[in-house]
């Protein structure tokens, strides 16, 4: 099943819920997001069975990797069970969660003796300092460090450590991060800055071109360009020279790649979106509710993905940005 630009389906992120125990200024800023925030209810969300459902029928269309994402999908207390039911979908190869690692350490043997596959940590800071200020006052750089390490104990690999790097908030401790993890077996991606959600009060100058950075890093330990793993995948990989590990860069918004771009995403509440930055999707738990059985699910996500023409990334530009602005889905919401 190919979209109205020949792109495969191929991979399906599922939010869990749009709640976050972090506040990152760029994705949930404290002064928007606060106590009295209403968040999805319980009803308003998909079941585990619901999401399962959907899984199942985003399989049989050819999907083979799912992520699970948040918010914070560990606030899931009960992530393990909906695990367990993903991972024994047959056609399932990759299954991953996006996670910020504070509630980590102690669920990753549990996670992976459900099924899970690997994880993927936010984190954008190795200085203790600018971690708590990138976390919105929330996280411990020790706890979460304590997380990766759990995650790798338990069989959770690669490890991918997420930075989203913003000009002079994180970018000049870019090197002290990517040395800490150097030899670790852990792969480090550094994101451009972007310009995802409305709330998030994104700049151009604040992004640092994937470019700069690699040019940056070059300096101080010689780096050489590695092939795809997959076609479509996001990151563009390097590795040591030296054969300390391997960084990616994900450069959405210097180098867009929407040409390969396979994901689907589905909010806690399901809708279904077929661009990060999408300003509209599909509401899937209303059929759900009404009792649309599996072929007549099957039918709407084909149409949908049939229809998709999506490409923000490549279009992007200020004027554009600005009739978008406003109406775009959080970050929070469909999990990146
Ligand atoms: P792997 O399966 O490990 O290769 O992960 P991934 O590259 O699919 O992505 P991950 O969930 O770790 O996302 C890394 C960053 O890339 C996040 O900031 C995402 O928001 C961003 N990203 C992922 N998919 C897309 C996409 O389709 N478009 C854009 N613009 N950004 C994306
Ligand atoms: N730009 C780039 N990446 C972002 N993320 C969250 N907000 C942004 C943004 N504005 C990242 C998170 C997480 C991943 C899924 O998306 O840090 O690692
Ligand atoms: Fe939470 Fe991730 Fe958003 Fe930070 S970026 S507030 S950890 S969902
Ligand atoms: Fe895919 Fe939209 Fe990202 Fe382009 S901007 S890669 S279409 S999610």
């Amino acid at each position: 099943m190919r979209d109205a630009l020949r792109r495969p389906l191929h991979d399906l992120r599922i939010s869990l819920l749009d709640q976050c125990n972090f506040r990152c200024p760029y994705c949930m800023p404290e002064s928007e997001y606060h106590a009295d925030y209403q968040f999805l209810g319980r009803k308003d969300r998909l079941t585990h069975a619901e999401i399962l459902k959907l899984a199942r029928i985003a399989v049989s269309l050819g999907v083979s990797k799912i992520r699970l994402t948040g918010g914070e999908p560990l606030l899931d207390r009960n992530i393990e069970s909906l695990v367990a039911g993903i991972a024994e979908i047959d056609g399932v190869e990759d299954l991953a969660l996006t996670t910020n690692a504070m509630l980590l350490a102690p669920r990753a043997q549990a996670l992976k003796q459900a099924g899970l596959d690997r994880v993927t940590i936010s984190l954008d800071s190795i200085d203790p300092v600018v971690f708590a200020v990138m976390s919105g006052g929330r996280g411990k750089l020790e706890q979460a460090l304590a997380g990766i390490d759990a995650a790798a104990d338990a069989g959770l690999v690669p490890v991918k450590i997420n930075v989203v790097v913003q000009r002079g908030v994180n970018d000049a401790g870019v090197l002290d991060l990517l040395e800490h993890f150097r030899g670790s077996g852990h792969i480090v991606r550094l994101i451009e800055f972007m310009d995802v959600g409305n709330r998030n009060g994104w700049r151009m100058e604040q992004v640092v071109p994937s470019r700069e950075l690699l040019e940056r890093i070059g300096q101080r330990w010689p780096v050489e360009p590695k092939q795809q793993n997959y076609p479509g995948e996001v990151a563009r990989r390097y590795v040591y020279s030296d054969g300390k590990g391997e960084i990616g860069f994900i450069s959405s918004v210097t180098e867009p790649f929407c040409g390969s771009c396979s994901r689907a995403r589905l909010s806690a509440d399901g809708m279904l979106y077929t661009c990060l930055f999408a300003t509209h999707g599909t509401d899937l738990r209303e059929p759900l509710r009404n009792g649309a059985d599996d072929e007549e699910l099957k039918d709407i996500l084909a149409r949908i993905w049939l229809q998709r023409a999506d490409r923000y990334s490549e279009l992007r530009r200020p004027e554009l940005a600005e009739a978008h602005a406003q109406s775009k889905v959080e970050m929070y919401r469909i999990g990146g």
